[in-house]
């Protein structure tokens, strides 16, 4: 239970988490330039890492060379890539020059803050390697040089048959075309293609090989560089889903309490015994084994008790999965907060991301304790995570990059369970809901409450209204799809 005495009032909670931001010098800039033949999953990378650090509070930005390339030659034929090509060649370096020099302009930009760039492009030669360092160097830039290596022929293809032959590239031209051509795009890449080697150890770099089933790295010098090629080399493509739900309705849901370590109600009893088959109504591949994860109070771990006994599945209890701290005002309702602390209940209306309560947390402060959890989240492949409303819209928002100033106010009503597959460029989603009611626990800005808190309160009026949104949720199965979202293309990009 979160401390409520004055002396922990300003004391920041989980002040010792890592916190990439305020860690990182404000002068450091990172350049984080991908390399590496096509189809090799560079841009699915640089998306990730992209998200990540907009999920940490990183200003970051992908430039993506062939984007730029496109803009004079936007559907080339393969021989377009052939080195020896002399007017392919020029236009491919001015694209590269382009997205350079946007990319130091972007990192000078006081508006912009920049942090992290990364460079989406081949990059292939030690030539073209030694240009952007250079480059980098000039303008007090660090780089970190990421080299993804594939030599397994059938995965190369089938990510040629995933994402190349629907790129704006082959836009209207027939797939097994596309295919063909991109397969001799490659082979022209390969005809200058050199791996980073011994003589280019002066650089800093990691070496992905196989999707990171050897990793090799060399001379990283700070912490975010080492945050970064931590989240990278954990990356993996093979098929899984990630489900989210929280705890079934609690008593303090009931009486609108926030906070708190109490039980599930018997409505929320009754959607721990339909989890079970709620997960399974959701898709579940046979034999596929899931790992269910909860936080550490009652109410997820009520909520999961029926799951891991009818599954055996593992499971896990993780202290960084408990709810946002709420401090002083934990065990109040919404009004109670509002008239006991009017200041803090508009502060918070006002920057709800960013708004710490007395003695607890903001969401921000969140976000920094799940950090490890995402980094484990990507290393796993199924789970399970039954746990609460301000820790799952956090989870959510990285996996579906949500911007910080909507997260905190989504609705992620009770008694749903969220699918969640990451696909080549993007997550898709669908939603289950359980045919038991709930409460809403959602309250909006300033007088637009939750549903307890209308006008015509009394316990019967609550249950009607709880009925309602019961029943036009009842059944429901919404497939919300890939997000656009400015850092994950939804096409992907080829490379110079
Ligand atoms: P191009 O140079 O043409 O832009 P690319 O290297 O950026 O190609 P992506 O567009 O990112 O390649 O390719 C995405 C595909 O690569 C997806 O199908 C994904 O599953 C797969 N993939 C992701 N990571 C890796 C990896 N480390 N090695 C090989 N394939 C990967
Ligand atoms: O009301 C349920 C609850 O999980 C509380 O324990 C918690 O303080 C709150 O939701 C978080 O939601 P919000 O940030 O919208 O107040």
């Amino acid at each position: 239970m979160p401390s409520t005495t004055a002396d922990h009032i300003t004391t920041p909670s989980h002040s010792s988490s890592f916190n990439l931001r305020s860690v990182q010098s404000d002068e450091s800039r990172i350049c984080v330039v991908m390399v590496g033949l096509p189809a090799r999953g560079k841009s699915l990378i640089a998306g990730k890492a992209m998200r990540y650090l907009a999920w940490v509070g990183i200003p970051a930005k992908v430039f993506n060379v062939g984007t730029y390339r496109r803009s004079n030659t936007p559907q080339p034929q393969a021989t377009f890539f052939d080195p020896h090509n002399e007017e392919g060649e020029r236009m491919r370096r001015a694209a590269a020059e382009s997205a350079v020099s946007d990319m130091i302009n972007w990192f000078h930009d006081d508006e912009s803050k920049g942090v992290v760039a990364i460079l989406d492009a081949t990059n292939s030669t030690k030539e073209r390697r030694k240009w952007i360092f250079e480059k980098c160097r000039d303008a007090d830039i660090e780089t970190l040089f990421v080299e993804s290596i594939c030599d397994d022929e059938d995965l190369i293809m089938n990510n040629i048959l995933e994402v190349k032959t629907d790129s704006p590239d082959y836009k209207g031209q027939d797939p097994e075309l596309a295919a063909l051509d991109f397969r001799k795009r490659i082979r022209n890449y390969e005809k200058a293609y050199e791996t980073i080697d011994d003589n280019e150890k002066q650089y800093t770099y990691v070496k992905l090989i196989n999707v990171g089933s050897t990793v090799i790295i060399n001379q990283i010098k700070d912490y975010l560089s080492s945050r970064l090629v931590y989240y990278i080399q954990n990356l993996h493509i093979k098929p899984r889903s990630i489900w989210l739900s929280r705890h079934g309705e609690s008593e303090y849901n009931l009486t609108g309490k926030i906070g708190g370590d109490s039980n599930i109600s018997e409505r929320g009893e009754a959607y721990a015994r339909a989890l079970p088959s709620l997960l399974r109504k959701s898709g579940v591949p046979p034999n596929t084994k899931i790992v269910i994860w909860t936080s550490t109070l009652k109410r997820t771990i009520q909520t999961a008790r029926h799951l891991k006994a009818e599954t055996g599945f593992e499971k896990l209890e993780w202290k960084a999965l408990d709810e946002l701290d709420s401090g002083v005002c934990d065990s109040l309702t919404y009004e109670e907060i509002a008239d006991k602390y009017p200041e803090d209940f508009k502060a918070r209306d006002d920057d709800k991301y960013n708004y710490r309560y007395r003695g607890g947390e903001s969401y921000r402060d969140v976000v920094i304790r799940l950090e490890p959890i995402i980094m484990e989240l990507e290393r796993s492949e199924n789970v399970i995570i039954v746990t609460h409303q301000a820790v799952l819209r956090c989870i959510y928002s990285y996996f579906l990059n949500v911007p910080q100033e909507k997260s905190p106010w989504m609705e992620v009503p009770l008694h749903t369970l969220i699918k969640l597959t990451p696909r080549a460029y993007g997550t898709e989603e669908k939603r289950f809901k359980a045919d038991i009611p709930a409460v809403s626990t959602w309250r909006g800005r300033g007088l637009l409450r939750s549903i307890r808190s209308f006008p015509l309160r009394g316990r019967r009026m609550r249950r009607v209204l709880d009925g309602l949104v019961a029943f036009v949720g009842v059944g429901v199965v919404g497939l919300n799809g890939f997000i656009g979202g400015s850092s994950i293309p939804k096409y992907c990009n080829f490379e110079l």
